[in-house]
């Protein structure tokens, strides 16, 4: 069992974290497949919550470490790593 199958069985959905909160930054982009058709929806105007067995994990997830080497520099930098 999936965390989507999971979470579509309590009914909460993960989501994205919005920046501007109005469509234009794509921040906040989710892709998703509706009718076998790739979808971007946008936590901040399509959300803030989405059904989570329609998004597309393969494209989602690696977003989340695009900035991983970054961030690493940051926390050396202000003495936190
Ligand atoms: S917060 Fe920028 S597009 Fe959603």
């Amino acid at each position: 069992m999936s965390v989507a199958d999971v979470r579509r069985e309590d009914g909460r959905q993960p989501d994205s974290i919005p920046v501007d909160a109005t469509g234009m930054c794509g921040a906040c982009m989710v892709p998703v497949t509706i009718a076998g058709k790739m979808v971007r929806k946008h936590a901040c105007v399509d959300g803030p919550e989405l059904a989570s067995h329609i998004i597309d994990w393969d494209k989602f997830l690696p977003r989340f470490n695009q900035f991983k080497a970054q961030e690493q520099k940051s926390r050396v930098l202000h003495g936190f790593a």
